[in-house]
């Protein structure tokens, strides 16, 4: 035990060394535009909860009588008896809003790509990644076991290669994010299903940071570019902009029979809790009737990224609510976010192994309930920032 304990605080020493050691801080009260932490409020520009909905007395409600009526819990996995009436209603609400055949929702997003793709893909297939894709994405393929080629970030032309060369797999899947987690930036998806349509391989994205931001009734990137068919498997979560919590795969009959067949985050866990789906039903409606709620949150993101390009800095190809500030070193990602911490702005740096190493940065997101004034405090705070640096 002792010598087991030695071992890790060296392990630990190692990172604190290195700039990489990480520590959680926590937040008193709900989670909103602004913060509460040791007693002192921060205006918030870290938070997925995208359009403010995590908060919102409607979800709250829902989330009440969802408890009142089924329970805090559910009491066993979805295959013994914790398939509830309301599971079934979200997973039949997700296919519509998806404008797929059906649905399966899992406890977590993480816990939807972990379970899908070992559950498609096997020793005799190939998945074929973008070097950005979502760790929850990686670890799926690593452990399905099927052969892993990984492609750069966007690169249609490095997939066809891979495409043309590597065949004689059973089946061929592409896994992409739709949007980038730490980039926000978006897959070239069009391209992506045009390119497995004519080499014959399967498209599966991952809309987690697209689902209620962007396309028609926020349905997410695949909407938006008019390819929804040409994407095989299209997973989602109910944890950032749905303000809830859950993950989700749609797509056709036959795909989610497989699914709650084979996948073993669906199988080997307790059901999702009845106050979670009824926030995000309740979720999914307002997404879909209030469009001014996602305009308010693109009008914000577009006022920051270019605010930020005005004072020099470099947000890369960011395009979404996700507006990153690449400052390279792990020092002055950290330097740049205890700089805001002491205006009152929350901002945690984003380092290794999260993202690539050089690349460290503050991962910037704007929420639909931000004020003008927010965005301007936050820029006036990073030009004083530039000016110390
Ligand atoms: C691209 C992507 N996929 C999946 C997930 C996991 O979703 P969840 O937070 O619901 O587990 C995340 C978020 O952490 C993500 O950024």
């Amino acid at each position: 035990m002792k010598a087991l304990d030695e071992d890790l605080n060296k392990e630990l020493e190692k990172l604190k060394s290195r700039g990489l050691y990480r520590t959680l801080r926590t937040v008193e009260g709900p989670t909103g535009r602004t913060v509460r932490i040791d007693g002192r409020d921060f205006l918030c520009f870290c938070s997925n909860n995208y359009l403010g909905l995590a908060g919102d007395a409607r979800l709250i409600e829902a989330a009440r009588e969802a408890a009142e009526r089924y329970g805090c819990g559910s009491g066993a996995s979805r295959l013994v008896s914790g398939t509830l009436e309301i599971h079934r209603e979200l997973e039949r609400r997700i296919a519509s809003f998806k404008g797929k055949e059906a649905a399966i929702l899992f406890p977590t997003g993480y816990m939807a790509n972990v379970g899908a793709i070992p559950a498609l893909a096997g020793e005799d297939d190939l998945v074929i990644v973008d070097r950005l894709d979502h760790a929850s994405i990686i670890d799926g393929c690593r452990l399905s076991r099927a052969r892993m080629l990984v492609y750069g970030h966007g690169d249609l032309e490095a997939m066809e290669k891979i495409l043309e060369k590597r065949t004689g797999f059973r089946r061929r899947f592409i896994v992409t994010d739709s949007v980038f987690s730490m980039d926000g930036d978006t897959a070239p998806l069009a391209g992506i299903v045009d390119l497995a349509e004519k080499y014959g391989a399967h498209v599966m994205a991952d809309e987690a940071h697209a689902t209620g931001t962007i396309g028609d009734g926020g349905r997410g990137l695949a909407r938006l570019l008019g390819v929804e068919d040409g994407v095989a498997v299209s997973m989602g979560t109910l944890s950032k902009a749905a303000g809830s919590v859950g993950g989700f795969i749609a797509g056709s009959r036959a795909l989610i029979d497989c699914l709650r067949n084979r996948a073993r985050s669906f199988i080997y866990t307790t059901a999702p809790a009845p106050p979670c789906c009824g926030a995000a039903l309740k979720a999914l409606d307002i997404i879909e009737e209030e469009p001014g709620l996602r305009d308010r949150l693109m009008r914000n993101a577009v006022l920051l990224r270019e605010g930020l390009a005005s004072l020099g800095y470099d947000t890369g190809s960011s395009n979404t609510q996700i507006v990153p500030i690449i400052a390279g070193g792990s020092e002055r990602a950290v330097s740049l976010s205890l700089f805001l911490h002491g205006r009152g702005i929350l901002v945690p740096a984003i380092r290794p192994p999260t993202v690539p190493a050089g690349t460290s940065r503050l991962r910037i997101t704007p929420m639909a309930t931000h004020t003008k004034e927010d965005i301007e405090e936050l820029l006036s705070a990073l030009e004083e920032a530039r000016g110390a640096e």
